[in-house]
């Protein structure tokens, strides 16, 4: 459905995506994960057709340059900067995006009202967007995006800033598109996010993919040792081992245990793996 091959782009000296290849399949919501600056919302970009790529290539079903009006008309996009319009209705934001698919206009109002429902908004359609809350925007945002239908959606951090009902709410959106089959790119710093969502991860940094797989395969592959935590009157205590149930029997053997934890490696286990702790910026 979508393929980049050897893609690069720099900034002066900022390599920002330096040399990726990536296939995504059809009905795939794909996790591009990676620290700040690490080159995602540029790779997305440039899969829109806003950014032309120095060198390489990226394919829509067969078809590229992305900017083809043919190839536009099937994606769809929630830009990490929000993409509203303050002065207009979330209603109308909707209508104004319908129009550049080229929707009518009373398609363009079945189909508003049903996004708007969707993301917990149809009480606030006529409401002018100046006035809404960061999740609000950011849950429209997310609505603009499906305005044409959309084969393939790039969501670029679609919960960032957004409290946890906000965040339940695009990612239940989410979930519900990934039934209804569509390809899906999404960036996110949330985890556990990541791992409900997606059913592939690439993990950049650098502009370069440092790891790409399934969560089990990045969690075998990267994601380290399982701890157990064993609770004793005399203290703490974590062992890091690849064999937790053995690990487990022995603490319970010995007796005198108040409380044992297992904490098997996750995504964040293998993104600090891969990307490190150093800050970015
Ligand atoms: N228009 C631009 N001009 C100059 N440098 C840019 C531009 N856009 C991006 N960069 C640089 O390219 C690198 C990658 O940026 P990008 O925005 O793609 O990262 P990101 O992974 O989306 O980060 P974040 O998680 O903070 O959104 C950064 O070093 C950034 O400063
Ligand atoms: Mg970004």
């Amino acid at each position: 459905m979508l393929r980049l091959v050897d893609v690069k782009k720099r900034f002066g000296q900022i390599r920002a995506v330096d040399g990726l290849t990536l296939d995504i399949a059809r009905g795939e919501v794909f996790g591009l994960l990676g620290p700040n600056g690490a080159g995602k919302t540029t790779v997305l970009s440039m899969v829109m057709g806003l950014l032309a790529p120095d060198s390489g290539s990226i394919e829509i079903e067969g078809h590229g340059p992305t900017h083809e009006p043919r190839v536009r008309r099937i994606i769809g996009v929630a830009p990490q900067t929000l993409a509203l319009y303050d002065d207009l209705s979330a209603a109308e934001n909707l209508a104004f995006f319908a129009s550049l698919y080229g929707i009518g206009k009373t398609e363009a109002g079945k189909r508003a009202a049903e996004l708007l429902s969707l993301v917990g908004l149809d009480d606030r359609a006529k409401d002018r967007v100046k006035g809404f809350s960061g999740g609000m925007k950011r849950r429209l945002n997310l609505a603009a995006a499906l305005v044409g239908d959309p084969e393939i959606l790039l969501l670029d951090e679609p919960t960032a800033g957004v409290d946890p009902q906000s965040r339940q709410n695009i990612v239940d959106a989410v979930l519900a598109l990934r039934q209804r089959g569509r390809t899906i790119v999404y960036t996110t710093h949330f985890m556990e996010e990541a791992q409900r969502v997606c059913d592939r991860v690439g993990i950049m940094d650098n502009g370069r993919l440092l790891a790409l797989g399934t969560l089990d395969e990045l969690i075998r592959d990267h994601g380290g040792l399982t701890c157990v935590v064993v609770e004793t009157p005399a203290g703490a205590r974590t062992i890091r081992t690849s064999d937790p149930v053995a690990e487990v029997s022995v603490a319970i053997g010995a007796g005198d245990v108040l409380n044992i934890r297992v904490e098997r490696p996750n995504l964040e286990s293998v993104f600090f793996a891969l990307t490190g702790r150093s800050l970015r910026d």
